[in-house]
């Protein structure tokens, strides 16, 4: 069993967990995920390494409240555990001094570009980095990002905070005046966003590479669920990933293959909110004096 020892909330539906896992967090890299099961009843769900602390055996996990799993996970707190934590899966970032890199997190993928950002800064790289998010309340780690990067630049939907507008027009304005200076760029956030990136810098020939949040089973490469499409063939995004060359990947079967279970995600969503709603109406009849 593997307990949350802090819990964070983030923004409205984005929360942080620090939970003791002593074998993950000794081996634990920059790009790697884990499968986490809540109870013996749940699914396994990815989520990204965005911390380890390997003293203190921990690794931190912050997620967004989507659907049933993260939901549920969501009503955690400190104290409680959560029955499985697999991994570390997937290749690490492969990490080296490129030169000038742009790190690129949207929404809840602040969090897995940081330890990318920081391992890129450790490694001697000059590291410009965009994270972007609908609104102001919803931007996390603003700190920890400043100081892994040597360019910060924040972007909000609705202009609350920084920039107006999609991650994407910093983009283009580096590409435009700096394009032979950058040696890579890593995007992580919906997969519509790394999808955009992918096609703005694709015209420039900056490598890109993005970190591939397709629907995963068993983490293990058996059940097939994970498969991405590439111009060089398919492969399974738990096992060959899950970072990819963006300028590669088929975009369109990524997106339609993420809707595939919606009707199932809806279901088992609103079967659990029924179980809760009978358990709490249950929990008020015991409470009611006699
Ligand atoms: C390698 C990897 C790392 C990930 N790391 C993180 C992370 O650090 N933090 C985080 O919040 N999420 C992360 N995800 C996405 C996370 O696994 C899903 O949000 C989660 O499985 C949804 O489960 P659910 O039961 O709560 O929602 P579901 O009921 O399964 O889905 C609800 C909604 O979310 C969408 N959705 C489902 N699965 C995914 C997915 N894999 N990616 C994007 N949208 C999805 C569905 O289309 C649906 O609209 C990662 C995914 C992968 C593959
Ligand atoms: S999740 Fe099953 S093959 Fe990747």
């Amino acid at each position: 069993m593997y307990q949350i020892l802090e819990k964070e909330v983030l923004s409205e539906t984005v929360k942080l967990m620090v939970v003791k896992a002593p074998q993950v967090a000794c081996k634990a890299q920059a790009g790697q995920f884990v499968m986490v099961r809540i109870d013996e009843f749940g699914e396994r769900i990815p989520l990204t390494i965005a911390d380890y602390d390997q003293e203190a055996e921990t690794i931190t996990l912050i997620f967004q409240e989507v659907g049933k799993t993260t939901i549920q996970m969501g009503t955690l707190e400190v104290g409680d555990e959560l029955i499985t934590v697999m991994g570390p899966l997937g290749h690490p970032t492969p990490i080296e001094n490129y030169g000038t890199v742009v790190c690129i997190g949207g929404g809840v993928g602040i969090a897995p570009i940081f330890p990318i950002a920081r391992a890129l800064k450790e490694a001697g790289n000059y590291v410009i980095s965009i994270i972007g998010a609908r609104t102001a309340n919803l931007l996390f780690w603003i700190d920890r990002m400043e100081s892994v990067s040597d360019e910060l630049i924040l972007c909000t939907d609705d202009c609350s905070r920084g920039r107006g507008g999609l991650v994407i027009e910093p983009l283009k304005e580096l590409l435009a005046t700096r394009a032979n200076n950058l040696a890579r760029i890593w995007a992580i956030g919906p997969a519509v966003m790394m999808k955009f990136v992918s096609l703005t810098t694709k015209p420039y020939q900056v490598p890109t590479i993005v970190s591939l949040n397709t629907v995963m089973v068993d983490g293990t490469g058996m059940c097939g669920g994970c498969r991405v499409v590439l111009d060089d063939g398919a492969q399974f995004a738990c096992v060959d990933g899950p970072e990819f060359d963006g300028h590669k990947v088929d975009w369109d079967i990524l997106l339609s293959r993420l809707q595939f279970y919606k009707e199932q995600e809806r279901e088992a969503l609103a079967h659990w909110l029924e179980l809760q709603a009978q358990q709490e109406q249950a929990c008020a009849l015991v409470e009611v004096p006699a």
